[in-house]
């Protein structure tokens, strides 16, 4: 007890009562750590929000992002983070979760603006006051970056999230479906994430898609009390929604109940449209299941809808979802346009991916002089190379430490090699070292792996 109560570090007031009792000692600095905690308390993350501290992952996914994207002719659009509330509410739908739990709202100057929960409806908002549908089509854009949604935050789940998503207007044939749902596909293969499943099924149109919804309110009219809550307020005003309920699935595997979810409401050109983005699916050999109680959970959709899932992702297992949305446009004062896309999160996807190696510097440049140090690193960085210095005067042995964890060469210049205009050039990983003249160094070739 006595070393802890003599550890000033830890005990800090004990300075203040040398040779007071243990019990009193611990006491007064208990209460210090009290009150220093209640001036200078330290303030959190917000609950569902999360720091990124693996950036170079993150860049990967960018980078890759843009590489592929690029292939398919799409051209990245920023848009804002705030928009009018009822571009949301008009867009994704006033039935929804998102707009009717989920969206962080607040008024400014007697304006309602809202914090974007997805990405579409903002793209689409761009593309009409733009003027984009004078451009000849396809128009495909890009995006990435930050959406926010108030949901019980869980593993996969939070509440300001990342998408990076794609969208392409102006073309209504299946091929623009097959296509956008291949980029999907493929910008997943480029990460690595070859065996994900495409869960594919079709909505239809607004009208086929009427019956199809009479039909399931009839057959779901003497469960309706068995219900969850949720679906009991969908099943009037959205109930193809019931379909994806995750509480009521006992109900919803029912015979009778499945008979109807499985039988073939969409009409004749709906169903020659779908069959098109199949043969083409299967063309390319991308794998999909058809899953007809896929409805999403965005109001926009109609004919083709998809999800790609990984059962690695938990209860969350969707990593990637869109589909066709033909209205959107024309609901949000544009002149009709057809359009398909689809957006995938970007923490579920880093999840999936193996955690990168830390990158290391070219070079480590280890000196006694900082000044020389930092002249030779300097040189370096403008020739394109990264290179590290020691700048708080660490010793040579604690310098040549940090190198070896820190780069891929260490640049020794000690008392001989400023003697004699030279650099000890040390390989890291094998040991060897060599040593050059600085002034004729050709340093590209020299740091090579
Ligand atoms: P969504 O299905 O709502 O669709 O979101 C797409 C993806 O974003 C999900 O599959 C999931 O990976 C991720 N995501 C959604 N919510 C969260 C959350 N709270 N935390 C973490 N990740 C999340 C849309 O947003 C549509 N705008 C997609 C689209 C684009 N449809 C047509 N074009």
């Amino acid at each position: 007890m006595s070393i802890y109560l003599n550890n000033s570090k830890i005990f800090p007031m004990q300075r203040l009562f040398p040779g007071k009792p243990a019990g009193l000692a611990i006491t007064i600095n208990l209460l210090f750590y009290v009150f220093h905690g209640i001036i200078n308390f330290m303030i959190s993350i917000v609950k569902g929000t999360k720091d990124i501290l693996d950036a170079e992952q993150w860049q990967r996914i960018e980078q890759k992002a843009l590489e592929i994207f690029s292939k398919y002719g799409y051209r990245e659009i920023r848009t804002p983070v705030f928009e009018y509330t009822e571009l949301f509410s008009r867009g994704v739908g006033d039935t929804t979760d998102i707009v009717n739990k989920e969206m962080y709202t607040f008024e400014i100057n007697k304006h309602s603006l809202t914090l974007r929960p997805e990405g579409t409806a903002g793209v689409v908002r761009s593309y009409i006051e733009n003027g984009m549908s004078r451009l000849s089509p396809p128009v495909k854009l890009w995006y990435k970056g930050p959406m926010f949604r108030y949901e019980r935050p869980q593993a996969g789940r939070q509440r300001q999230f990342h998408q990076v998503g794609a969208e392409l207007f102006g073309v209504k044939e299946a091929a623009a479906d097959a296509e956008v749902i291949l980029l999907a596909v493929n910008y997943l293969k480029s990460l690595g994430l070859n065996d994900l499943e495409v869960e594919l099924n079709s909505l239809g149109c607004p009208d086929c898609r009427e019956n199809y919804k009479k039909a399931i309110k009839t057959v779901l009219k003497q469960e309706l009390k068995n219900l969850c809550a949720d679906c009991q307020s969908r099943y009037e005003k959205n109930p193809l929604r019931l379909l994806d309920c995750k509480v009521d699935g006992a109900i919803f595997a029912k015979a009778e109940i499945q008979k109807v979810i499985q039988s073939d409401f969409i009409c004749g050109e709906c169903a020659a449209h779908f069959s098109e983005v199949k043969s083409y699916l299967d063309g390319f050999a991308v794998k999909y299941r058809r899953n007809k109680q896929l409805v999403r959970g965005l109001d926009y959709y109609n004919r083709t809808v998809f999800e790609i899932k990984s059962d690695s992702l938990g209860s969350q297992n969707a990593v990637c979802g869109g589909g066709r949305y033909d209205g959107l446009v024309g609901n949000l004062g544009g002149a009709d346009a057809p359009a398909v896309g689809w957006a995938m999160g970007m923490e579920r996807l880093n999840s999936l991916l193996a955690p990168l190696e830390p990158i290391k510097s070219d070079a480590y440049v280890i000196s006694n002089s900082a000044a020389d140090a930092f002249r030779l690193a300097e040189e370096l960085r403008i020739q394109g190379l990264s290179v590290e210095i020691d700048l708080s005067g660490k010793k040579f042995t604690k310098q040549l430490e940090k190198a070896s964890k820190a780069a891929n060469f260490a640049l020794i210049i000690g008392e001989d090699e400023m003697k004699a205009g030279t650099v000890s050039v040390k390989n890291l990983c094998t040991g060897v070292q060599t040593a050059v003249k600085r002034k004729d160094a050709r340093w590209q070739i020299l740091l090579k792996k």
